[in-house]
């Protein structure tokens, strides 16, 4: 009796003793040990594939040349005298802000030049600033880097793996192996020139047959910046290892598309092969060569391209799925011209510490691709439109055209 009553005792002493550890250590030790749990950041991942909406549309906004620097210390280049003492790189917030509000885009692409270094004293900082619209409106965004980004703290590379890990972003520092939906299943492939080469899927409407097929592919490439070619400046160029990637990449996506219903017959299939939009920084060579056809916007700008010629056009026509390619870098050209029968289309500069023409507005280019109707559903892409937008106060749109029609291809 005795040694039963002795045992519960030991036993509720043994119990208190536990109890009381265990509170004190999650009231008051834990807590102690971390501040602010409610805090800690995860990456917010986007959803991926991107996919068309449901009203058969899928727009993107170009936005190119951002230049900017320490935010609200660093001033306008090249507006009026009347705006000069009251705009700074927060003018360009404002105005993508504005932008994002008014077309929602489905991605936003930042075509390099996103910081001008020499005037970010700490890169990671004007990134942050950068990049804050397009991470507060939760979009799916991709960058690629311009020549001057990396004139700050930050080389190519860091300045990739940096972005690749901002909250929505969907750029990628090196191309994947394998397409795969399962980012753990994905190898990046480093033995490639550059930094920021990559590609997106963009998979049709929800509930339609091709819900579950890329049938819009988006490619990214590192033009690189600076190089001396026989003891002469010029800028780099896209190398063959990064082509070569390319070639695969489009190749995989000639005849690919799945339909859960293999009787499906789909009206609009011309060619087998979607089709794809390129988007990187520098111009090539033979846009300041020539002849450029059908230019819709402004030419107002001396072409600043590599001296050398690397074949970025030649692969492209044998690809065969590029139909329109979007740089920036000369901020005064804003055009769409077609050369060989592939559109290239200049963003317009963007940013207030860019260089510009003072009284002519800072400007954004949108692109929207719309889906043919099916006898029921959705099916694959019909049109690529393109227009633009003016930092005028009421974001003036203008300049709008079609760049790539199905119809017309008959
Ligand atoms: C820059 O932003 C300020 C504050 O919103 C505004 O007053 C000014 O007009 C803007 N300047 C330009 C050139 O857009
Ligand atoms: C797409 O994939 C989902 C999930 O795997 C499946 O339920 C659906 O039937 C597929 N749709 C088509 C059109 O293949």
């Amino acid at each position: 009796m005795e040694s039963a009553t002795k045992w519960i005792h030991s036993l509720l002493f043994f119990t208190f003793t536990f109890a009381s550890l265990y509170l004190l250590d999650t009231f008051i030790i834990s807590s102690r040990l971390s501040t602010d749990y409610q805090n800690i950041k995860l990456k917010k991942k986007p959803q991926l594939p991107l996919h068309f909406r449901s009203d058969g549309t899928f727009k993107i906004l170009q936005v190119a040349d951002m230049h900017y620097g320490n935010g609200m210390l660093t001033r306008c280049r090249d507006v009026l005298e009347s705006e000069f003492n009251c705009c700074t790189d927060l003018n360009t917030t404002q105005f993508l802000r504005k932008i994002i509000e008014i077309e929602k885009p489905d991605l936003i692409v930042f075509t390099g030049d996103n910081i001008f270094g020499r005037s970010a004293t700490d890169a990671a900082e004007s990134m942050f600033e950068v990049f804050a619209p397009a991470i507060d409106s939760g979009i799916p965004w991709a960058a690629v880097l311009g020549n001057h980004d990396q004139e700050s703290i930050m080389n190519r590379e860091e300045l990739m793996s940096f972005i690749s890990l901002m909250d929505y972003s969907v750029s990628q520092t090196f191309p994947s192996t394998k397409v795969t939906s399962d980012p753990a299943e994905q190898q990046p492939m480093t033995d490639i020139d550059g930094f920021g080469n990559y590609n997106l899927e963009v998979w049709g409407a929800p509930g339609s047959y091709l819900s579950n097929s890329s049938i819009l592919n988006l490619y990214f490439l590192d033009s690189g910046d600076r190089a001396i070619v026989d003891g002469v400046r010029t800028y780099n160029w896209i190398r063959e290892s990064q082509l070569s990637w390319l070639r695969g990449v489009s190749k995989r996506f000639q005849g690919q598309w799945k339909f859960a219903d293999q009787s499906v017959e789909i009206p609009l299939l011309p060619v087998m092969h979607p089709p794809a939009l390129a988007f990187f920084h520098i111009p090539i060579p033979e846009i300041r060569q020539g002849p450029i056809k059908d230019i819709v916007g402004t030419y107002r700008e001396y072409v600043a391209c590599s001296s050398v010629n690397s074949g970025v056009l030649k692969t492209f026509i044998s690809m065969g799925d590029v139909k329109a390619v979007f740089i920036g870098h000369d901020h005064n050209n804003d055009y769409c011209g077609n050369i060989k029968g592939i559109w290239f289309c200049y963003g317009g500069g963007f940013g207030y510490h860019g260089y510009g023409v003072a009284g002519w507005p800072r400007r954004a280019r949108v692109i929207q691709a719309e889906l043919g109707k099916g006898k029921e559903a959705w099916i694959d892409v019909e049109k690529i439109r393109t227009w633009k937008r003016l930092d005028d106060g009421v974001l003036t749109k203008f300049d709008e055209q079609v760049l790539w029609d199905i119809h017309t291809l008959r």
